[in-house]
């Protein structure tokens, strides 16, 4: 299969936060944007695939900033990195000040996604190239993260993650 890049799959969605959509200090809901994110990261997937995709995990969420009602919120999402038939999104979140349009980063996600065929059984996706220097970053960290994700989910023995040995242990 040929190599694609990360911004062949580049999905952006913006939308405003709405009052059903909100807690009760008038940021948007955490299970709001984990939605949105979550359907952002599968048009990824799906576009550098070009199949059926589910989640698999949730790798990461950090919630650093609130997002309050009536934010312009933008959700962008790419292919970090694939493996054999999953594929790592990283998902960062923007809002848009009203006044300069200036977009400031709120928060950041990971999900990983794997290529399933009509019956739901894992199938290769496509290798990919990073080309930015940040694409480059999370490219290389991506199986540490994979290897995380593996052994938090009781996938894989923590004596098997190599990435995270190397991080841990001399
Ligand atoms: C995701 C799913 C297809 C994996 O099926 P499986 O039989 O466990 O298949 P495998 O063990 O071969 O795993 C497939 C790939 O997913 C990866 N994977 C599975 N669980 C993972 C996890 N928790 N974290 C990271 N990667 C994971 C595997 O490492 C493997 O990757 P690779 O082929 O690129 O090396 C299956 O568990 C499933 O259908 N889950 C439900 C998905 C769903 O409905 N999501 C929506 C939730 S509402």
């Amino acid at each position: 299969m040929q190599a694609k890049f990360p911004s062949e799959s580049l999905t952006t969605l913006t939308d405003v936060v709405l009052p059903g959509e909100t807690n009760p200090l008038n940021n948007l809901f955490g299970g709001e944007l984990l939605a949105r994110m979550d359907r952002a990261a599968s048009i990824s997937a799906r576009r550098h695939s070009r199949r059926v995709c589910v989640t698999a995990s949730v790798n990461n969420v950090v919630f650093t900033r609130a997002i309050p009602l009536g934010s312009v919120v933008t959700v962008e999402s790419k292919v970090s990195r694939t493996f054999n038939t999953s594929m790592e999104i990283f998902i960062d979140v923007w809002i848009e000040d009203r006044e300069s349009g200036i977009k400031n980063k709120a928060n950041e996600a990971i999900y990983t996604f794997v290529a399933v065929d009509e019956t739901g059984r894992p199938v290769p996706v496509p290798p990919i190239e990073p080309q930015t220097e940040l694409e480059k970053q999370r490219y290389d960290a991506a199986l540490r993260r994979k290897q995380l994700s593996l052994v938090l989910a009781g996938k894989m023995k923590p004596n098997e993650a190599t990435e995270l040995k190397a991080l841990f242990v001399e």
